[in-house]
């Protein structure tokens, strides 16, 4: 892959074998999605001690739990007596984690309480569920595998101001889907970072969100006088909102304005939430986007927020799921439907399956050669290349034994 990653044309999609060789999807999850944060989900899925959810990364399934002292925690979600997964359900609750298989039971900060007619054969201390990484920002929870996560401070630093004001740590999954897309996961990431795209595809999306380049740039520079207006607004009343790239090109935020007098991602661009997140000063607010490599994107709203969590099941499957988060005392019925709040992200999500899905039987052609990318309408997929590029020739180069 070293060779390869040298090798690959510039400002081009990649060559074949990075979207379908599943030793390649090896090296991608032991360089990127077992040594990176990644998503797992929200504060409010876990309000309250006990609460908990999990997630599988590649092989490893992760287990998050909130204590009796507030904090979030990770897990490795495997039982320290035969390897039993620990929670097998996506959520649950309790005062404590206990096993199916023989009930070896364990505290909400990993340690083991109780096994049964055990006790005084074996070490107690000795047998704690597996820590993993765990950070809270925002809303957001993230998880790292790697026993030396990289600095999350940086990323925290950057989207907390960002992201801070839409209140999203008080907020509730109003609905979430999970579906599996047939396609490499970086096919995933690149069709999410063009709109080159969108016109003719997404008929729902491109009602209330324009298909400009300057809506996908990855630059920041040179921003439009609709853009710039947008920013200088809201950054007046206090809302970061320029935009924002880490050294790396790791995460980036940015608000963006809708079209017209659209107010929000709905069919009607009307707000998919009558409760908004936070008082906002004005309407208007548009959209904050946030990526983060390799398993996020977002649209923060001022009536809602979509996030978007992507964890690759192999060379070519994704699982994308989606949720969509509203004011903690929205009242489903009342203040929101669902079908209007989830209308627009449901069927570009969809629209989004098909292309990838077929992209990916593209690429895995022996005919398929990579071709180039637009500078106007994909340099957001250039970026992410060579951020992925970047990041994994560096990796392979340091894992490569030196004699
Ligand atoms: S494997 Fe969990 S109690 Fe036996
Ligand atoms: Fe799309």
């Amino acid at each position: 892959m070293r060779q390869a990653l040298v090798d690959r044309p510039q400002d081009a999609s990649l060559p074949g074998r990075f979207y379908t060789d599943p030793r390649f999807c090896e090296l991608d999850l032991a360089h990127l999605f077992y040594r990176e944060w990644i998503f797992a989900g929200h504060s409010g899925e876990i309000a309250r001690p006990g609460d908990r959810f999990t997630l599988q990364i590649g092989d490893y399934p992760v287990l998050v739990v909130r204590g009796h002292d507030g904090v979030p925690r990770g897990f490795h979600n495997v039982c320290r007596h035969r390897g039993q997964v620990l929670c097998s359900g996506a959520t649950g609750s309790g005062r404590k984690l206990v096993c199916p298989y023989h009930q070896w039971t364990y505290e909400l900060d990993g340690r083991l309480s109780f096994a049964r007619d055990m006790m005084a054969e074996i070490d107690a201390s000795r047998f704690a569920l597996s820590p993993i990484a765990c950070e809270e920002v925002a809303g957001y929870l993230f998880v790292c595998l790697s026993p030396t996560p990289p600095d999350f401070a940086p990323f925290r630093d950057a989207v907390e101001p960002y992201l801070a004001p839409h209140r999203l740590a008080r907020a509730k999954v109003a609905f979430q889907s999970t579906i599996v897309e047939r396609a490499n996961w970086k096919l995933v990431v690149e069709n999410n970072r063009e709109c080159y795209h969108c016109s003719s595809n997404h008929p729902e999306l491109c009602r209330v969100y324009s298909a400009r380049p300057v809506m996908s740039n990855a630059i920041g520079q040179p921003q439009d006088e609709a853009v710039d207006a947008h920013w200088r607004r809201w950054e007046s009343k206090g809302l970061p909102s320029g935009f924002r790239i880490a050294a790396d090109g790791q995460f980036r935020t940015v608000r963006l304005p809708f079209l017209g007098d659209a107010e929000s991602m709905t069919a009607d661009g009307r707000p998919g939430c009558r409760r908004p997140l936070a008082d906002f000063p004005e309407p208007g607010l548009g959209s904050m986007l946030l990526f983060h490599y390799p398993s996020t994107w977002n649209h923060v709203l001022a009536d809602h927020a979509v996030s978007f969590r992507l964890l690759p099941r192999g060379p070519n499957e994704t699982e994308l799921t989606t949720k969509w988060l509203v004011h903690a005392e929205a009242q489903e019925g009342v203040d929101y439907q669902v079908d209007h709040l989830t209308r627009v992200w449901v069927a570009t999500n969809d629209e989004d399956r098909s292309i990838v899905e077929s992209n990916q039987r593209g690429v895995s052609s022996p005919a398929y050669q990579p071709g180039p990318l637009s500078r106007i309408h994909e340099s957001g997929v250039t970026q992410f290349l060579d951020w992925y590029a970047a990041t994994m020739g560096e990796r392979l180069e340091s894992s490569v034994p030196s004699r």
